[in-house]
C-alpha cells in the first residue's frame, strides 16, 4: 500500500513544480522526434516485431469470463488469441489455432465451452489446451498426442486484470512492472468489478494519440472548460520508470474537490491521499493509461489497426458496488468522459497529415512532454539500436531521470 513516505515524495514533488521558473538545472533539450517515426513503413513493422508481439498488453478482466469454460477472443496483435476461463479457476491464453491444420477453435468473441472442438474435423481440447481426441485416429498411427496442446500464449493477471504477451520469454507481468502494482495495490485490483467498455476509431498513428495522453500541457487549451477547471497542470509532477512505464500526478485545484461524476459512490478506502486529492495517471508501457481515483478507474488503451488507423478504447472499473445494480450515475459518468475523450481526439488527424509532410521536422517538445520522449527512448531499446533506421532513431537523454 503507498506509505505515507511515498505521499510526501510526491507532495515534496508538486511543491517543486509550483514553485520552479525553468527545468531543473541541468535538464537536456531534447532533440527533435522525427515525424517518420509515425510514418515509416519499415520503422512501423519493427514498432510491430519488437513492440506490440512482444509487450504486456491488457487483455480482459476476469468479470467478462467469469466461469470456468467462459472464453473471449482477442485480437489486438492481429493474431487471434482465445483467454478461457480453466476448470482449475486459472485463466490461459492460447493461440486460436487448431494443431491439425489451423482451424479457429473458437469464432465468436465470447462464450461458454466444455472444451474445444475444432469444427473442421473434429479434433478436441481441454480447457488446458490439452489435445484429448481426434478422429480416425488409426490413419494417424504415429501420433503423439502429447505434442499437440494448443498453444499457449503468456498470460498473467494483477488482480482480476489479465494480460497477455506473445513473447515466450517475456519476463513475469509483475516483475515487468516494477513499481506499478505498488502503486496500484490502493486501489485494490482484485476488488474491482468491470463496468463498461468501448472503442472509437481515429483515423491517427497511435502514437500521435498516445503522446495527448502523457502530457497535462494541453489542458489549458483544449480542456478548458473540462478538466482544467480542476486540475492544476503546473504542479504536474512526473515519475520516470524503467522499461517505459511512469507515473504523472496532476493535483486537484482544490483540495475539497470532488468530482460531481462520482458523487454517491463507493469509495475505495485503501486509496491515499495522492488519488483522493489529486489526479495520479500511471503509464503501463506501450498503451495502457490509467488515471485512477478511488471511485472508479478507467483503462484508456491504445491499439494500432494500421499505419494510419488506430483505435481508443476506454473500459471502466468500479470498486466493488456489493449486490444490486450499478450506481445509476455511471451512465453520466461515462458520457461526461466521453466528451472529455473528444476534446483530445480533435486534432489526431490532422497531426498525422502534419507528420506525413515533407515540411514536418520533427516534434519539439518540452520538460513537461517528458514522457513523450521516454516511451520513444523505451521503443528504441525494444526494436535495438542495430535496427533502428539511423534517419529516425532518436537519442536518449533521459536515462539520469529514470527512478530506479
Ligand atoms: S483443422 Fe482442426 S480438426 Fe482439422
Ligand atoms: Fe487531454
Amino acid at each position: 500500500m503507498v506509505d505515507q513516505a511515498t505521499v510526501d515524495f510526491h507532495k515534496e514533488g508538486m511543491r517543486y513544480e509550483f514553485e520552479r521558473t525553468a527545468p531543473p538545472d541541468g535538464f537536456p533539450t531534447f532533440p527533435l522526434i522525427p515525424g517518420g517515426r509515425y510514418t515509416d513503413p519499415q520503422f512501423l513493422a519493427l514498432e510491430h516485431q519488437y513492440l506490440w508481439k512482444k509487450s504486456w498488453l491488457y487483455a480482459g478482466h476476469i468479470d467478462e469470463l467469469p466461469m470456468p469454460g467462459d472464453f473471449m477472443l482477442w485480437q489486438r496483435t492481429g493474431t487471434p488469441i482465445v483467454l478461457v476461463h480453466g476448470k482449475d479457476g486459472v485463466v490461459r491464453a492460447f493461440y486460436n489455432t487448431c494443431r491439425h491444420r489451423g482451424a479457429p477453435l473458437v469464432q465468436t468473441d465470447c462464450g461458454h465451452v466444455e472444451g474445444f472442438v475444432c469444427k473442421y474435423h473434429g479434433w478436441t481440447y481441454g480447457l488446458d489446451g490439452t489435445l484429448l481426441n481426434l478422429r480416425d485416429k488409426r490413419d494417424f498411427p504415429s501420433i503423439d498426442m502429447t505434442t499437440l496442446p494448443l498453444l499457449p500464449v503468456r498470460c498473467e493477471r494483477l488482480g482480476n486484470w489479465i494480460f497477455v504477451n506473445e513473447d515466450p520469454n517475456a519476463e513475469p507481468l509483475l516483475t515487468h512492472l516494477g513499481k506499478i502494482p505498488y502503486y496500484a495495490e490502493e486501489i485494490q485490483p482484485a476488488q474491482t468489478r468491470f463496468v463498461h467498455k468501448k472503442s472509437y476509431p481515429v483515423k491517427c498513428n497511435v502514437k500521435v494519440l498516445l503522446d495527448a495522453f502523457l502530457e497535462v500541457y494541453h489542458l489549458k487549451s483544449i480542456h478548458q472548460s473540462t478538466v482544467d477547471r480542476f486540475l492544476d497542470h503546473r504542479g504536474t509532477t512526473i515519475n520516470l520508470w524503467p522499461k517505459g512505464h511512469s507515473l504523472m500526478i496532476t493535483p486537484n485545484r482544490r483540495a475539497d474537490w470532488e468530482d460531481p461524476g462520482a458523487r454517491g459512490m463507493r469509495r475505495i478506502e485503501t486509496a491515499s491521499e495522492l488519488t483522493a486529492k489529486n489526479n495520479p495517471s500511471l503509464l503501463f508501457y506501450p498503451n495502457l493509461v490509467t488515471p485512477i481515483a478511488d471511485s472508479g478507474i478507467p483503462f484508456i488503451l491504445f491499439w494500432p489497426k494500421g499505419p494510419r488507423d488506430m483505435e481508443i478504447e476506454v473500459q471502466w472499473f468500479s470498486p466493488d458496488w456489493g449486490s444490486g445494480p450499478l450506481h445509476p450515475n455511471w451512465e453520466a459518468r461515462i458520457a461526461n468522459f466521453e466528451r472529455i475523450l473528444f476534446e483530445d481526439t480533435q486534432f489526431a488527424e490532422q497531426i498525422q497529415v502534419s507528420v506525413e509532410s515533407s515540411a514536418f521536422h520533427g516534434m519539439t517538445l518540452n520538460y513537461q512532454e517528458r514522457r513523450i520522449y521516454h516511451w520513444h527512448e523505451e521503443l528504441d531499446r525494444r526494436i535495438g539500436k542495430a535496427n533502428v533506421p539511423p534517419h529516425l532513431a532518436i537519442t536518449p537523454v533521459l536515462e539520469p531521470y529514470v527512478a530506479k
